[in-house]
């Protein structure tokens, strides 16, 4: 099979490339920068700000798998919260632009998107028939995105929609920021640590795509192992892998304040403060030998 990737160099990206080639499979990669090109990995130019691609990059592509966005850590400054949404927006835009301009043989779409659409709670559980959404920034940001990947349908080719929970892996994400502020030995959150956190590893998240293909699984699915940890306990975890010396509990009205004072009262709600309690009614469906479900396995 042939898959074209956005977002192909990113966390997820890699590492679906990798089982990709371990499988035989030819692999397009779209990215905003030129990159060379490797046995069976071709890399095409295209760039959604400006609506420009490569139309060559969807030959003989039966699977595209979309993972391009403005990654959502660093500081969400108005014009950093423009590029999370428009790179997500623009970037599926583009893809339907390049479905629409050359005769093609795809016949499947899965498209990342995120349980940030929830609102936050301690107490909800979230599966894939729950209708509630956020009001926050991080929620209208993935309601926008699965319109959009939505829309797609309209080409008459299965549509997946992947909600991800927080991924965690030694290579990047999450745990790479915790580690980063757990260098300076003192580890801060918020409130008592309760917030749920609901996560796969790296390793699932990158089978599950894979499975999702080869089994042309279509329609809306959680990506999330059905044992969301809080945030206490993966501190704890770290704080025994890393040697950490202090922790510091914030009081959520403090950081809270804090945060709106600089006018970053969204990224406190999205981000600093996030709780989701969210599971998979149909993960076990498509991919029933999940590996990481204890953050013990970490
Ligand atoms: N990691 C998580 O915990 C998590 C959780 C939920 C959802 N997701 C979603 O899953 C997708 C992949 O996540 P990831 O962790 O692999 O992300 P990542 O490491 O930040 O990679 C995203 C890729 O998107 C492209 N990109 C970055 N900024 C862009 C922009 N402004 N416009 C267009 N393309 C841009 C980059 O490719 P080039 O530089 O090659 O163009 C980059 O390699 C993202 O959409 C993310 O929101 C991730």
């Amino acid at each position: 099979m042939k898959f074209l990737i956005s977002g192909g160099t990113g966390l997820i990206g890699k590492s679906i490339v990798q089982l990709l080639r371990q499988n035989n499979h030819d692999i397009n990669i779209l990215s905003r920068t030129k990159r060379s090109s490797f046995d069976r990995v071709k890399y095409y130019k295209w760039n959604p700000k400006i609506q420009t691609i490569d139309y060559d990059s969807i030959d003989d592509v039966d699977v595209i798998i979309n993972l391009a966005g403005e990654n959502i850590f660093g500081l969400w400054t108005k014009s950093k919260k423009k590029k999370i949404l428009d790179s997500r927006v623009k970037s599926l835009q583009l893809l339907k632009k390049l479905i629409n301009h050359k005769p093609n043989n795809v016949k499947q779409i899965i498209s990342a998107s995120a349980i940030g659409i929830f609102p936050n709670s301690k107490e909800i559980i979230f599966d894939e028939n729950s209708t509630q959404k956020g009001s926050s920034f991080l929620s209208n940001v993935v309601k926008e995105w699965e319109r959009e990947i939505e829309s797609l349908k309209a080409f008459k080719i299965n549509v997946t929609t992947v909600r991800i929970g927080m991924v965690f892996s030694e290579l990047g994400g999450i745990i790479k920021v915790l580690r980063l502020i757990t260098k300076s030995r003192f580890l801060s959150f918020v409130g008592n640590g309760d917030q749920k956190i609901s996560w796969i590893h790296l390793n699932d998240l990158t089978e599950l795509f894979y499975k999702i293909s080869q089994k042309n699984y279509h329609g809306l699915i959680h990506a999330v192992n059905n044992n969301p940890t809080t945030m206490l306990d993966l501190i704890s975890i770290l704080t025994n892998k890393y040697k950490l010396k202090f922790k510091v509990f914030i009081p959520e009205l403090i950081l809270k304040s804090f945060f709106r004072l600089l006018c970053l009262g969204d990224f406190y709600e999205d981000i600093a403060n996030s709780s989701k309690n969210v599971v998979s009614k149909r993960i076990n469906k498509v991919y029933p030998e999940l590996k990481y479900t204890d953050l013990k396995d970490l």
